[in-house]
């Protein structure tokens, strides 16, 4: 009997590493852990969407409206969300999808053969390794210059560049690092891209989460006028804190010509899958009218947060070898951490002594050991005790 075989791109390695043992062996003791990478908004004691929810159930959602791009009013309601914000997505280049990470699969399908490249910054969301095997498309990071907030090394995101390259991401803000893209770095992005006939891809899916002001010397937004080929990409995960709601869309800004294009192309493959559900996109512009509380309590807790996460470094003092990198928007936030242990180590230090779980940098592609990146969302005496804890621990190291 001969087995059946599975693809090259599924194979991966599922062993537990010695963390999530760790995490299973003290959830089996029914210990309390104090979850500081907790990432999901909807956990995190934050604004009451139930009524929001509940505007899926309404019977206009009971007639089935399969259109590939959205159902116009959806469409319309993505525009009006940019508008508000002074930024102009005209209707007809708005398509819908059910989360950002399918419409990452879709372009990936629209932009590359396989083993084409994508250049992707690092540190960043270490989801993108799993999209881009999945349409064997090949990551090429590029690095952001920590001692320079963050700012994009252009020379070497240029070297990387060769003839299968196809496409730079962005993450705008970048998760976990918060930093903003500037204006000089897009404009200089633009001209790589045209350069090299790239597309970019805009994640802004953290967008609306900026800490103070956003200081003039960064782009709000890469919906605009765009001279490259231009997909900017966003949803309702952020957006209204509601992932379960599975709405995220594309914008595609530049040229008239691409830009249609790439629409033609798109709407095949939205047509393909029809993955987005009628009664939230029929919903969508009451969800998106309601963003302005749910995102005003989201900015207030990740601040709070912050504050007592810079208490607890300031208590100790200013010598200690532990310092929180600055952050300009996002939810998270990066510690710069002694290096007299690696960052698996202290992660399980934190699990076993204390029941708090965090995350290492190199999760998310920092440079070298000496990170940890937490989660600014739990709830504020929860995360005020939690951090205060790790940071006391880090200082005695
Ligand atoms: C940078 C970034 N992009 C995309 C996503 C996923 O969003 P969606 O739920 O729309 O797939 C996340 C989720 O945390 C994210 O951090």
């Amino acid at each position: 009997m001969k087995k059946p075989l599975f693809s090259e791109r599924t194979a991966w390695d599922l062993t537990e590493n010695d963390l999530a043992r760790d995490l299973g062996a003290a959830r089996g003791e029914g210990r309390a852990l104090v979850d500081l990478t907790e990432s999901n908004p909807t956990r995190a004691g934050l604004a009451d969407t139930a009524a929001l929810v509940a505007l899926l159930g309404d019977p206009r959602g009971a007639t089935y409206a399969p259109i590939a791009l959205g159902h116009p009013t959806a469409r319309a309601a993505v525009a009006s969300y940019y508008a508000e914000r002074g930024l102009d997505l005209p209707i007809d280049r708005v398509a819908l999808s059910a989360s950002t990470s399918e419409a990452y699969g879709w372009l990936f399908k629209l932009l590359t053969e396989r083993g084409d490249k994508v250049l992707v910054p690092a540190p960043s969301y270490p989801l993108f390794a799993f999209l881009a095997q999945l349409e064997d498309v090949e990551l090429v990071p590029y690095p952001l210059m920590r001692e320079a907030g963050f700012r994009i090394d252009l020379h070497a995101l240029e070297a990387a560049i060769d003839e299968d390259t196809r496409a730079i991401l962005l993450v705008h803000p970048n998760n976990p690092t918060g930093s903003f893209v500037r204006r000089d770095e897009a404009e200089a992005l633009e001209a790589i891209a045209l350069r090299h006939g790239l597309s970019i891809i805009a994640d802004e899916v953290f967008g609306d989460y900026a800490f103070a002001g956003l200081p003039a010397d960064r782009l709000p937004s890469f919906v605009g006028p765009r001279r490259a080929l231009t997909f900017v990409l966003s949803g309702l995960s952020k957006v209204v804190a509601l992932p379960q709601l599975k709405l995220g869309w594309i914008g595609v800004l530049g040229p008239d010509d691409v830009a249609l294009e790439a629409m033609r192309r798109i709407e095949v493959i939205a047509d393909t899958y029809l993955s987005v559900g009628t009664p939230v996109q029929l919903a969508l512009p009451e969800i998106l009218a309601a963003r302005g509380p749910i995102q005003a309590a989201i900015r207030a807790r990740t601040a709070r947060n912050l504050v007592a996460l810079d208490a607890a470094l300031a208590a100790l003092g200013a010598e200690a070898s532990v310092r929180r990198l600055p952050v300009e928007g996002g939810w998270y936030a990066i510690l710069e951490i002694p290096r007299t242990r690696d960052e698996d180590a202290w992660v399980q230090l934190f699990v076993r002594d204390e029941g708090i779980i965090v995350h290492p940098g190199y999760f998310f592609d920092l440079p070298d050991e000496g990170f940890l990146v937490v989660s600014l969302l739990p709830p504020e005496a929860t995360f005020t005790a939690a951090i205060t804890t790790v940071i006391r621990r880090l200082g005695e190291a």
